[in-house]
């Protein structure tokens, strides 16, 4: 019963084969993912190689040219492992596997070699809070018996109220609903809770088990040893939990206090992470990362995350969730890099928020998880939030650090908010009884070539359909549209990314904020060749002028006489 023990191999020598190390930052190991440009990839909506309307790793290795030649360092790849699917592959059943209907581990093996030889980095995603109430470790918990070490791993309690009818204590799932689920034991009785901070079929790990810490470690081990390259840590604070399992009352923040929200103890798993990942080489072009999905509004409890002991970096979701302000933007670019433990991230999306062209295409353009069905009363002006979200783009790769790209951000995609409720996906989407919309119009299957869906998705004549159906209208903002098109989305982040891999000082090293009228944001680079760049942001409601400047390396938009027209960045070449 359970997972095997696998013993490590080898550790993937960092010789032939593995991408060449970018240039060295001021203060920091000479590391690739410091100032790299990464890619987000959903392999269900990525490309689909065998016709049955499901991206798989076939898809991917088909299309890592359009990757390379989009100028990336590196993919971060959403959980590929074998699943039940009842949260879009964030339930695994085998860290060690790969998803029958993405591939093999073999193909896995192929993609990570392949990418590899193009330069691209690989990094995974791993799931420590929950494993799929299919895991074997999940399914053996419920066949023992309460008390049993089996069901340590886990945190089973017995139920409150005269006959245990009542669950443990009155935590919520932060996809809706309760947090436990009563289980019937062997002999049929209705039995005990376990609890689950997402879906009933996402048990929480109990991370006091000595069994689940080595388990990890090993799991560790046995990607990297594959030759992967980093790791994002999915719900990376919320692993440990007060064991007496208190109600909470609401006004908890994350923390100490908090019962399962940010306590210390999480840090001493990240720190036995870490030594893993220093096994196989602390920088330079072997060096393996490891990247937290950390959500606190706390910046001081957030740093306790990275350093030299712990994760070398987090997500920024401040920057992700603020408003298109200039005020606002500059404030959390300064916190941003006020984090000194931390080399900065950027990210303007992922697979859980709606599309920056929507977001900015609304009169609020902030975002928030739990106000998505706030933000979708809102109409959407498509081409003021394209306008946007282009400006977005050069001012994100304008900052010194790694810059995050979620695929289809940079063919300018939309949230869908249209999806037939039948065809809904989500949890979010099912345990709010609709009430919250849910991720699904984030994830629509990307659209390649072609004038109708499935838009080169799926290989010409396949039987299937996407598995979520893509608009008509995104005939415009296909691959093969877009890369024919100079004054495309794709376009410009091609060009931008260029111009960011062929200039170092515009990747990392320091910024300087330059004076600059109300609403707008202008701060200078130096590439280290002599001119600064200088980046020049236009969040105002008017024209404003741009400075004396020696050439315009790219603008987001046309430039009209000199002048800067609003929701329009340039990179100029200055002094
Ligand atoms: C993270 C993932 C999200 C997933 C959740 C539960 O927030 O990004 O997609 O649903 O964790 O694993
Ligand atoms: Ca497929």
């Amino acid at each position: 019963m359970g997972i095997h023990v696998h013993m490590p191999s080898a550790h993937a020598p960092s010789g032939p084969g593995r991408p060449e190390s970018g240039r060295k930052a001021p203060g920091h190991p000479d590391s690739w993912w410091q100032c790299a440009a990464i890619y987000q990839l959903y392999v269900r909506s990525f490309a689909d190689g065998n016709g049955d309307g499901i991206g798989d790793l076939a898809g991917v290795r088909e299309r890592l040219p359009y990757l390379a030649s989009l100028g990336i360092d590196a993919i971060w790849f959403n959980p590929w492992y074998p699943s039940p699917m009842a949260d879009a592959g964030y339930d695994i059943s085998d860290y060690r596997s790969i998803e029958p209907v993405f591939g093999t581990l073999a193909d896995a093996d192929a993609l990570i070699a392949e990418a590899h030889a193009h330069g691209i980095r690989i990094i995974i995603d791993v799931v420590p809070n929950h494993a799929s109430s299919r895991h074997p470790w999940f399914t053996g918990a419920l066949a023992a018996a309460p008390g049993s070490a089996a069901r340590e791993r886990f945190w089973f309690r017995p139920g409150r109220g005269v006959s245990g009818e009542l669950p443990p204590n009155n935590w919520q799932s932060i996809f809706g609903g309760p947090a436990w689920t009563r289980v019937t034991e062997a002999d049929g009785s209705p039995g005990q809770w376990y609890l689950h901070l997402f879906a009933p079929e996402q048990p929480d790990f109990n991370w006091g088990s000595a069994d689940v810490r080595r388990e990890f470690e090993d799991v560790l081990r046995f990607w990297f040893s594959r030759g992967v390259d980093g790791i994002r840590i999915d719900s990376a604070a919320l692993l440990c939990k007060d064991a007496a399992l208190p109600d909470v009352s609401g006004g908890e923040r994350p923390g100490p206090a908090h019962p399962y929200t940010d306590r210390d103890d999480v840090h001493s798993v990240y720190q036995a992470w870490r030594a893993v990942a220093d096994e196989y080489g602390t920088g330079g072009s072997g060096g393996r990362m490891l990247i937290g999905e950390v959500w606190l509004p706390d910046a001081a409890r957030l740093a306790r995350y990275v350093g030299p002991g712990e994760l070398h970096t987090v997500f920024n979701f401040p920057y992700l969730n603020c408003p298109w302000d200039a005020a606002s933007l500059r404030r959390v670019i300064d916190e941003t890099l006020a984090l000194a433990e931390a080399p900065a991230t950027w990210v303007l999306s992922n697979h859980d928020v709606d599309r920056v062209v929507s977001r900015y295409g609304r009169p609020d353009t902030a975002f928030s998880l739990d106000q998505r069905p706030y933000f979708h009363r809102f109409p959407v002006d498509l081409a003021l939030g394209t306008r946007r979200a282009r400006a977005a783009a050069l001012l994100t790769m304008a900052l010194p650090g790694a810059v995050y790209i979620y695929q289809g951000e940079e063919l300018g995609l939309w949230e869908v908010q249209d999806i037939p409720d039948e065809l809904r996906q989500d949890p979010i989407w099912t345990r709010t009884a609709g009430a919250d919309p849910g991720r699904d119009g984030s994830r629509i299957p990307l659209p390649w070539s072609g004038t109708e869906p499935p838009f080169g998705f799926s290989p010409a004549g396949s039987p299937s359909e996407p598995w979520l159906p893509q608009p008509k209208e995104w005939r415009d903002l296909t691959v093969s549209a877009e890369t024919a098109s100079p004054d495309s989305m794709l376009s410009l982040y091609r060009e931008a990314l260029r111009i960011r891999r062929s200039s170092p000082g515009l990747r990392d090293g320091s910024m300087t904020w330059q004076p600059s009228a109300d609403g707008v944001l202008a701060f200078d680079r130096l590439p280290g060749e002599g001119a600064a760049v200088r980046c020049v942001a236009n969040l105002s409601a008017g024209p404003v002028a741009l400075p004396p400047y020696a050439s315009v390396l790219l603008a987001s938009g046309p430039l009209a006489d000199g002048s800067l027209p609003p929701d329009t960045t340039a990179w100029l070449r200055v002094g």
